[in-house]
Formats: C-alpha cells, sequence, structure tokens
C-alpha cells in the first residue's frame, strides 16, 4: 500500500508502471537507442500529465459532491451552494474548512439544544412540585372531612376554610404560570393608557392595609415624592408589579417596618423606586432573583406561600414597556426595586 496517498504519488506510481510495460513493448519491437529514450520520455511525461489531470478533476467531482451535502445540511435549503468554480483553488482545503466550520456550529448547538433541555426538566419539576403542595393539602383535608370530620362543625368550618385557602393558591399558581407562558411567547397585548403613577401606587397600599395594620407596616411615600407624576402603561399590568414589589416587601419585612415609593422625574421617564428596611438580601442571590421559581431562602418563602414567580412576572411586565427593573440590597439595611415609566 503506498503511504500517504497523494495524487502525484499515485500518478507517479502508475506512470512508472505503465512506462515500464511500454518500454518493453519498445525493447520487443528492438527499437533504436535514441527514438526509444525519447519515446519513452515523451510517453511517461504524457501519461503523467492525463493521469494527474484526470485524478484531479476526479478528486474534484467528488469533494464538490461532499461539498455540496454539508452545504446542504448548514442550510437546509436547496439553493444551489457557491462552490468556487476555479480549479486553482485547493478544494481539499475548502471542504475542510467547511467541515470544522460545521463542526462548530453544531457543537454550538447542541450545547443549546442541552442547556434548553435542562432548563425545561427543571422547570416541569419546578411546576410539578409547585402545584402538588396545595393539592396535595386540599386532598387531606376533604379526606379528613369525609372520614367523619365533617360531623364536627367547628372542624368543617375550618378546614373548608383552609382549603379553600390552598384551591386559591392553586389559581394564582396556574395564573402566574399563565402570564409567564403568554409573555414569554409575546402572546400578552399591553393596553397603553395615561395614568398618575402616584394615585396607582395609593390604591396599591390601600389593597394591602388590612395585611399592613396586622403587621403594623408602615406603606407610603418618600419625602416631596407623592407627585401626581403622568405615565403612559398598562396600568393593570403595573398594579400587578407594584403588587409583587410592596407584596414582598411586607412578606420578607419585618414587624413595623416601613416601604416608601419614591417617584423621580427623569427627563423622558419617571423613576419609580420600592424601598424596604427588611432584612436584605444576600449579594450572591440578586443576580437570579428575576429566574422563575428561584427563592433565597426556601423554606421561609415556602411557608409564606411564595412560589419564587412574582420577580419574574414583574421583569417581563417591565421589559414589555421597553425598560429595565434593577435591585439593590444590603444585608440588615434593605431592598431597593427601581424601575422607570415613559412619561405621558
Ligand atoms: N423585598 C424583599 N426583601 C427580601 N427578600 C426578597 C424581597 N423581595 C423578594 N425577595 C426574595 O426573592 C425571592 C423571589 O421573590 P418572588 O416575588 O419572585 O417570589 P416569591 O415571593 O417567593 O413567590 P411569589 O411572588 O411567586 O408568590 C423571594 O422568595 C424572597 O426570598
Ligand atoms: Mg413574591
Amino acid at each position: 500500500m503506498i503511504k500517504n496517498p497523494s495524487p502525484e504519488r499515485i500518478t507517479l506510481l502508475t506512470t512508472l508502471l505503465l512506462s515500464g510495460i511500454f518500454a518493453c513493448f519498445l525493447y520487443y519491437f528492438k527499437i533504436p537507442l535514441l527514438s526509444f529514450l525519447i519515446a519513452l520520455f515523451t510517453f511517461a511525461a504524457l501519461t503523467y500529465i492525463v493521469i494527474l489531470y484526470g485524478l484531479e478533476v476526479f478528486i474534484y467531482r467528488k469533494i464538490k459532491l461532499i461539498y455540496k451535502t454539508i452545504n446542504h445540511f448548514k442550510t437546509q435549503s436547496l439553493k444551489k451552494p457557491n462552490f468556487i468554480d476555479d480549479y486553482n483553488i485547493d478544494p481539499i482545503k475548502k471542504v475542510n474548512e467547511e467541515v470544522i466550520e460545521w463542526a462548530n456550529s453544531q457543537k454550538q448547538e447542541i450545547t443549546q439544544l442541552k442547556a434548553t433541555e435542562a432548563y425545561r426538566k427543571e422547570f416541569l419539576g419546578n411546576v410539578s412540585h409547585e402545584l402538588k403542595t396545595p393539592i396535595f393539602n386540599i386532598q387531606g383535608y376533604i379526606e379528613t372531612l369525609l372520614d367523619g370530620a365533617v360531623e364536627d362543625p367547628e372542624v368543617r368550618y375550618l378546614f373548608l376554610q383552609k382549603a379553600a385557602t390552598s384551591t386559591e393558591r392553586l389559581n394564582a399558581l396556574v395564573n402566574d404560570l399563565l402570564d409567564i407562558s403568554k409573555m414569554e411567547n409575546n402572546a400578552m397585548t399591553m393596553r397603553f393608557q395615561e395614568f398618575e403613577i402616584n394615585e396607582l401606587c395609593k390604591e396599591v397600599f390601600e389593597s394591602y392595609g388590612k395585611l399592613a395594620i396586622s403587621k403594623h407596616y408602615h406603606l407610603g411615600f418618600k419625602a416631596d415624592c407623592d407627585i401626581p407624576f403622568k405615565v403612559l402603561a398598562d396600568k393593570d399590568r403595573i398594579r400587578q408589579v407594584l403588587n409583587n414589589l410592596i407584596g414582598n416587601s411586607i412578606a420578607y419585612g419585618k414587624e413595623s417596618g416601613h416601604t416608601n415609593i419614591g417617584l423621580y422625574d427623569l427627563d423622558r421617564t419617571i423613576l419609580i423606586e420600592v424601598s424596604d428596611d427588611g432584612d436584605g438580601i444576600e449579594a450572591e442571590h440578586l443576580p437570579r432573583l428575576f429566574e422563575r421559581f428561584y427563592r433565597t431562602d426556601k423554606s421561609r418563602s415556602r411557608n409564606s406561600g411564595g412560589s419564587g414567580l412574582g420577580l419574574s412576572i414583574v421583569k417581563h411586565i417591565v421589559e414589555a414597556h421597553d425598560q429595565s427593573i434593577d435591585v439593590r440590597s444590603e444585608v440588615g439595611k434593605g431592598t431597593t426595586f427601581t424601575f422607570a415609566l415613559k412619561k405621558a
């Protein structure tokens, strides 16, 4: 076998072989020495050129075929690939470059698919886990009632109330998931309107009135911030943002804590700051805070009923307004969430 077969080597060997046969033929007919040499040399030269050219054309065609196949896989199109019809360009080098480029793009695609798959699995696991808790609770209350507790009016009322609370939680969770799914698929239509942002803040303060009183919690504006700034935004969605941020500050805040809203005129936008004086969030959690299902303290959030979807929804809503949301926090001092809305 020929080691490292190249078209030149194969041609040379074939030429030598054929020239040998040709030499025997000339010898048989007793050709004079000079004519013998001229004929043999001409034969060898012509054979070499013809075989080399033939081989290159043959290889070029084969490579062109491989190139077409790669190009088809790469682009997934039936469009004719623009393979250079120039025999001077090294086709092997060209195909080699194409194969490397293709392999790299395939590698990237596979890595991305693996990440998406891991994300999907984690998401499915989280959803099932979150749904399981309230369903399991409701099932427990109903079974206890059926087992005889229904006869006791006090227990009956208590368990029905607990089942209702779990049903509410289940409903809220499904609604949150639907919201996220809609926003991630860009299927959420925003209804922009002009409204006064300070009035909306007051509405949200009021909706948390009972809870705030029970925790001796204070909700209000920062000094000189209760100003009727008009913004252009989806009022219901911004209410949802404020509800989530204020709800979090109370849920994760301390007894007799404070949440204050600051409103600032930034020329084209109004900056909205929601600050609390709670325990704060450790720096390591901040980059992941807006991910779905992310909680800083899993056990504590579970006790307070959180599933880690609130801030993810907040982020989607703010981004649907072409703005971004930021968070800064200092352990022991408190947390501030900031976002802006277009001025009306
Ligand atoms: N103001 C805050 N102070 C301290 N920790 C906070 C604050 N806001 C959010 N967090 C932390 O961030 C986590 C994520 O909040 P997020 O609102 O996304 O989820 P959740 O409140 O746990 O559940 P959900 O809002 O879906 O009911 C919370 O679990 C909590 O640990
Ligand atoms: Mg929350």
